[in-house]
């Protein structure tokens, strides 16, 4: 007998309540820590007094500058969304009733791994943040210790640090920056530095406690406009993408030793799931392949000004109105930001967000890979 309608919704039914529960028994964490850069700063730049952003910032979620660096939602905005979780309360945010009970937020846009110097856009560098971190575990013990139920609201209670998931997402600015002032093969000498700042600040997090990581490697930062206007005048510097080689080269040497360092810490610490998801890799395919995702442009920034190919200046960012040459020019946002992967120059727009999120949650770019226990969580909104 061929299976009715309602035998088929009930099927349907059953199959998708059994998604569900694979959905929340893999990504099932009772708070989110997050650690970075812009790439993940849901506002702790900005609440720092150390830039503001004007609109259109903001303009297609938020509807204002939300402290974000982009036009709507981050990456970490949609992976939350998919674990069923708030948006992340950034640490210095001290309006707005902040709510750090499922979670908080030490990213800061401009932050590095090294620590900072006084050129440095951001002072909170990673392990800045790691002690941002570890005052906060022990002030809100502190505070649910004295003063009991009043606070448990909006703290999280002593196993959610166990049991919690530390995201990290931070190494970008490192590469950026030292482009400015060493060459390709300093750069690169560079790297193994780095990563040692980087693995003693998981250390330190481990000892706190912390035991689920997961580590976003760094993007193809040579196809950021703001990289192309400076390093990429001589064409001979660009590769078939039009994207500066020497970034992107500096980024692959970075992302190759950070998942050789992810798997040597799995290694040594047993007891923890580290989990490396390769973000240069979907956002490399997104820029090559951008038309077949529904983009119509792949490096010109939506929100810029100069026109074609990157409508990119770094005399006036985004929001900014300045005398250029005796005129008045305002960087302005294009008409359809979905149509752009790149929002400033530098960040990428809501719609590249989105797009690079959903390839995260198919879990093929992650090691280990979590893709043959979610094999349908692309086309089902959960
Ligand atoms: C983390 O790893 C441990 C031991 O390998 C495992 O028992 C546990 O279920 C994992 N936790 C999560 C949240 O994946
Ligand atoms: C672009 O798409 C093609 C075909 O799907 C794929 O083979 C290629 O690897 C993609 N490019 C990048 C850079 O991922
Ligand atoms: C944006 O939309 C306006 C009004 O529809 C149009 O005049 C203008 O040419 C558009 N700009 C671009 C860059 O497409």
């Amino acid at each position: 007998m061929a299976p009715t309608v309602n035998n088929l919704s009930v099927v349907l039914f059953i199959f998708i309540s059994f998604l569900s529960s694979t959905l929340s028994l893999i990504l099932k964490y009772p708070a989110i820590v997050n650690f970075g850069d812009s790439n993940s700063d849901t506002g702790n730049l900005i609440s720092a007094g150390i830039e503001s952003v004007n609109p259109p910032y903001g303009q297609t979620y938020f509807k204002l500058p939300s402290g974000r660096y982009c036009d709507g939602r981050l990456i970490v905005d949609f992976l939350l969304d998919a674990m069923d979780m708030p948006f992340l309360n950034p640490y210095l945010d001290s309006l707005g009733l902040p709510n750090f009970k499922k979670g908080c937020n030490f990213a800061a846009a401009g932050s590095t791994i090294l620590p900072a110097n006084p050129t440095s856009v951001s002072p909170f560098s990673f392990d800045l943040q790691i002690s941002q971190f570890i005052r906060f575990k022990s002030r809100a013990l502190e505070l649910l210790a004295k003063t009991g139920r009043r606070y448990e609201k909006y703290l999280p209670p002593s196993d959610y640090y166990a049991k919690g998931l530390y995201l990290i997402d931070i190494g970008q600015n490192d590469i950026a920056g030292a482009f400015y002032s060493k060459t390709l093969d300093q750069v690169l000498a560079s790297v193994p530095s780095t990563l040692e700042t980087f693995e003693a600040g998981l250390k330190r997090l481990y000892k706190e406690g912390a035991r689920n990581f997961w580590i976003h490697n760094t993007g193809p930062l040579g196809c950021l406009a703001q990289n192309i206007a400076k390093f990429g005048t001589d064409s001979t510097k660009l590769d078939e993408f039009g994207c500066v080689s020497s970034h992107n080269q500096a980024a692959k040497l970075f992302n190759l030793q950070l998942h050789a360092l992810s798997n040597k810490f799995q290694a040594q610490l047993p007891d923890s799931n580290v989990t490396y998801i390769d973000i240069f890799s979907i956002k490399s395919n997104l820029i090559a392949n951008y038309s077949q995702y529904g983009f119509e442009n792949p490096i010109m920034v939506c929100c810029g000004i100069g026109g074609a190919p990157l409508n990119y200046d770094s005399r006036i960012s985004c929001g900014q109105t300045e005398v250029l040459d005796g005129t008045t020019i305002t960087a302005k946002a294009c008409n359809d930001s979905s149509e752009y992967i790149i929002w400033d120059g530098i960040h990428y727009t809501e719609a590249a967000n989105h797009f690079v999120s959903d390839q995260i949650l198919t879990g093929k770019y992650s090691d280990p890979a979590f893709s043959d226990q979610m094999p349908f969580l692309l086309s089902i909104k959960l």
